[in-house]
């Protein structure tokens, strides 16, 4: 599959991210904007550090993930100014000197230490500045003007033709490291072993990757965030739920697929039955559409599911009305994505601020918003069977709406999830993960 060139898109991203960054300086009232990539951080009482998180801000300027205590530095009109940090230090790899396509659209200072910076910052007062408090250097401390990162978070939903295309290659890499997990379960390896052939199909681990990985084999599948990882296999194999992404350029993949071990079977036929009821929310994915009820619609479509599978016997309606559905799918159908996992301004009602709310009985949808071109979300439904969710049930008095033996046939399996990452256009919607599961 061909795919398009960031470098050659790179320019265009800038003279976007310098627009913007005009309006929201002019909103916030300053002349600069200054954003530093962030530093280590150490363990208390010790001498090791956190791995390094970069500053989102930093990196939706520039593809550098690794250049702790750097800098970059907008003032209107003037080219971006990156200050590189690239110390002398034979205990660790020192970044690279710079290098790639966003070398020469920016004046580069290098620096051998942090405080270098300092004479090539604008004035404090006169500069806004992102970053978290670790960052501050001398009277330079971030002062994170609400006006400016409202503007920049909220137009930061709409992706440019770069950011875009090095999506797309996150979801190549990660989509290699799908179909190698999947090859490493039907081999009946552990959890652990599964996450190692992951790591090695797409090249990162922990310290690359956008979140930690989800490997669940049989009802570990019904924990959302399950990342404990075991190295005994489990006996029976049952089921394999994966939820795991990669990064390219700062920018972030997230895609979830469920498999049964065993080919006809109901579990099987469960998975099949979500995994087309996800296709159907994909196509919804369109401009104009509220992802607020994009969400109560997968509510009555898995109902629908759960109630063929004989797993509930009140109708789709009954069961959302009631909360019995969101124990079964008891998180949000997705998310804003980008250089974040879970990106900003989800719930922003402008670029000025304000809030769009959740629906009552929904608190973890993460996007509110009506959907527009530019945004990519995921879109992730799932059925789970989870004890503490199911008490719940019982206890609010609708106990008698589920069938408990089919809940106990399927309580083995986990849960199902399926998750794929969709670029709303001004058309068709484009799914971005699909198409390469079909192609690899
Ligand atoms: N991987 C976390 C999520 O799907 O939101
Ligand atoms: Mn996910
Ligand atoms: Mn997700």
């Amino acid at each position: 599959m061909n795919l398009p060139d960031p470098s050659v898109l790179y320019s265009d991203h800038l003279d976007e991210l310098r627009r913007r960054a005009d309006e929201a300086l002019a909103r916030g009232g300053f002349d600069h904007l200054v954003v530093p990539s962030g530093t280590a951080h150490y363990q208390v009482f010790d001498d090791r550090d956190y791995p390094y998180a970069v500053n989102p801000q930093f990196k939706a300027w520039l593809p550098l993930t690794h250049v702790p205590d750097s800098w970059l530095v907008y003032t209107p009109g003037k080219r971006p100014q990156v200050i590189f940090h690239q110390p002398h230090d034979y205990w660790h790899v020192v970044p690279a000197a710079p290098s790639g396509w966003w070398v020469e659209h920016c004046d580069i200072h290098i620096i051998r230490s942090p405080e270098q910076a300092l004479p090539l910052l604008p004035p404090a007062a006169r500069s806004a500045i992102l970053g978290e408090p670790q960052s501050a250097l001398g009277d330079h401390g971030p002062n994170n003007p609400q006006p400016v990162i409202d503007y920049l978070e909220y137009h930061r939903t709409y992706k440019t033709p770069y950011e875009i295309a090095l999506m797309r290659q996150a979801q190549v890499l990660a989509v290699r490291g799908h179909r190698a997990a999947e090859a490493a379960f039907r081999e009946g390896r552990s959890e652990f072993a599964i996450h190692m052939a992951y790591c090695a199909a797409v090249g990162q681990d922990a310290t690359e990757l956008p979140y930690g990985n989800i490997v669940a084999l049989n009802e570990h599948g019904a924990v959302l965030h399950y990342t404990q990882m075991q190295t005994e296999v489990p006996s029976p194999l049952r089921s394999f739920l994966i939820d795991a992404g990669a990064g390219t350029g700062g920018y972030a993949s997230d895609i979830t697929r469920t498999y049964a071990a065993e080919a006809g079977s109901e579990f099987q036929a469960l998975i099949d039955a979500v995994d087309a009821a996800q296709v159907g929310m994909g196509r919804a994915v369109r401009a104009g559409f509220d992802y607020k009820q994009l969400h109560l619609d997968a509510h009555l479509a898995l109902a629908s599911i759960l109630r063929d599978f004989g797993v509930i016997k009140v109708s789709a309606e009954e069961a959302l009305a009631t909360g019995v559905s969101a124990a079964f799918f008891p998180h949000g159908i997705g998310h804003l994505l980008g250089l974040q996992v879970h990106d900003v301004a989800g719930f922003a009602a402008s670029d000025r601020g304000g809030r769009i709310e959740r629906p009552a009985g929904h608190p973890y949808l993460r996007l509110t918003r009506v959907l527009e071109p530019g945004m990519v979300v995921t879109i992730e439904p799932g059925i789970y069977f989870v004890d503490m969710l199911l008490d719940e049930v019982n206890k609010s008095g609708h106990g008698a709406s589920v069938d408990w033996n089919r809940v106990a046939q399927f309580k083995p399996y986990g849960g199902i999830r399926i998750e794929d990452n969709i670029l709303c256009t001004e058309g068709e919607p484009d799914n971005l993960t699909r198409p390469l599961f079909a192609a690899h």
